[in-house]
């Protein structure tokens, strides 16, 4: 075993307190099997409207005070742990808050649904700045600090800064961590005032992106080591066509930029004990899964039926996940002898088209505009493929989740799909999901026709392919253990 690090680990989300996405799921998973490694790692993420009603949390730090720009900034810092089970045994992780009403108590994370807040900048910086802080405060001095997103990426530079200022935590190491590189975090110049990044670092080669701010960038420039969630991802965020503006950044990283595969939460996901599910299932005895489909098709209002093949999509309703070519070739899916359900909550246009289809196939499409944690579970187990045209995938969580309920991914070959999803060969009936190329609407419609075919006329292989599937793992404790070589790294 190697030595135990101490690890600070700051997300804007944490799945328990606070979700939109996959980052969430990872900001909860990757902590506790670090801790069940023996590694001292704690969280800090922001208290957000919603989690005092939900949450006891008891005060760890009155009044924590973090300096940005000339002014300083008064917060309170709360604790709870976050318990979760790791191969059966309870382990928790302590969760530090901060509380700052102005920033955090709002309507959403991020915007008010239909855009970004203007000051989401000043937001997260004085967030990434209150990590130190709190370190500060709780006289600790982590090996690691691990930062996830643009939302974090300022905590490499405040540490460089603070390392070169009054050789603070001049041992310490930063390691970012990119889930999704779509987001930058770009801000008007003037920010940098506040945000206490000098004009020297407001440059090409740090914070300076077409005259704007872009936290990310800087991130990137100023951590010690940087990943993001698939090899597959990486790999493209080397070019210019997959690295959202950025490729010469990551390049000029060299070795210190890596991907590494998220895992896949078993204990949260597991159709043996899935508690959301009507019944459970597992490979050998697939009886549940039937009942979770006749569940999903009356919760529905579709007819019921064993035998018609149903799609299920769970997603955030944005251009990264492939509505542009997906929109225009759902006529011809829902014109197929198929079922379509879909969850999804975000942008209005996405929404509306759906309401618009439901409307003409309501006997094929179930469409519900939300968020729901318990319907996401019963549409893993209850469909028989699961739909996942992105644009872009820095991992994936989803089809994840699909293979282990044995509900076949149709996918597009980006990213962590790639990496995760094998495709089908039809002279062996070898693979697990149907793979596309082009981000076309002819594209997705001929795949998901071959998907549904298959269904009908192959059933053996369609069953083989099930099989397959749910005997296929990601876990957390191999991420877990590259994660911590990656810190090691950082140190030596
Ligand atoms: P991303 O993080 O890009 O949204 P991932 O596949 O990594 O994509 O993770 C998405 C996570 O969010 C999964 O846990 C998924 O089940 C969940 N999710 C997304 N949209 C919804 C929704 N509308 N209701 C419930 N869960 C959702
Ligand atoms: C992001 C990505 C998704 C990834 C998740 C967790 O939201 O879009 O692909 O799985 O983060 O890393």
């Amino acid at each position: 075993m190697s030595e135990a690090l101490s690890i600070i680990f700051a997300s804007s989300e944490v799945d328990g307190f606070s979700k939109s996405g996959g980052l969430a799921d990872v900001a909860r998973a990757l902590p506790l099997h670090l801790k069940s490694l023996c590694h001292d790692v704690r969280i800090v993420t922001p208290f957000y409207r919603l989690i005092p009603e939900k949450h006891k949390t008891s005060t760890i730090i009155p009044s924590l005070g973090v300096p940005m720009g000339s002014e300083e900034i008064w917060c309170t810092v709360r604790h709870k742990d976050l318990e979760g089970n790791v191969d059966g045994k309870t382990i928790s992780v302590p969760v530090y808050f901060i509380e700052h009403k102005h920033h955090f108590f709002r309507h959403g994370y991020y915007g008010d649904g239909s855009q970004a807040y203007p000051d989401n900048a000043s937001r997260f910086g004085f967030f990434s700045k209150a990590v130190l802080q709190i370190c500060r405060a709780l006289d600790w001095t982590p090996d690691i600090f691990h930062s996830n997103d643009w939302h974090t990426a300022l905590v490499p530079f405040y540490l460089k800064q603070t390392q070169l200022e009054n050789a603070d935590f001049i041992k310490s190491r930063s390691v970012l961590t990119i889930h999704n590189a779509g987001y930058q975090g770009g801000a008007p110049g003037i920010f940098r005032h506040s945000l206490g990044i000098p004009l020297e670092n407001f440059v090409l080669e740090m914070f300076e992106d077409y005259g704007h701010l872009n936290l990310l960038k800087g991130g990137i420039n100023f951590a010690d080591q940087v990943n993001t969630v698939s090899p597959g991802y990486a790999e493209e965020l080397r070019t210019p066509l997959g690295s959202h503006g950025l490729h010469e950044t990551y390049l000029r990283k060299g070795k210190n930029f890596s991907g590494i595969l998220n895992g896949c939460d078993y204990d949260e996901w597991n159709p043996e004990t899935d508690p959301h599910l009507p019944a459970n299932f597992s490979a050998k005895d697939l009886a549940g899964k039937k009942e979770c489909k006749q569940e999903l098709q009356r919760l529905y209002g579709l007819p019921e039926s064993s035998s018609i093949p149903i799609i299920g999509m769970v997603s955030r309703l944005t251009m990264q996940k492939g509505f542009d070519h997906l929109i225009p070739a759902m006529r011809g899916i829902l014109r197929m002898d198929v079922q379509v359900v879909v969850l999804g909550s975000g942008e209005p246009w996405i929404a509306n088209a759906f309401d618009q289809l439901q409307k003409e196939f309501s006997d094929k499409l179930g469409w519900y505009n939300g968020y729901n944690n318990e319907l996401a579970h019963l549409i893993e187990a209850g469909s028989d493929m699961f739909l996942m045209p992105s644009l872009y995938e820095p991992c994936g969580l989803n089809q994840m989740y699909s293979l282990r309920y044995g509900t076949l991914p149709i996918v597009r070959r980006v990213g962590g799909l790639k990496d995760t999803v094998l495709q089908y060969d039809e002279s062996t009936g070898k693979g697990n999901g149907f793979i596309f190329n082009d981000p076309t609407s002819a594209s997705v419609n001929n795949t998901v026709s071959w998907a549904v075919n298959t269904f009908y006329e192959r059933p053996e292989h369609f069953r083989k392919m099930v099989k397959a599937a749910m005997k296929q793992r990601f876990t957390w404790k191999t991420a877990a253990k590259k994660y911590v070589a990656l810190y090691q790294k950082s140190l030596n």
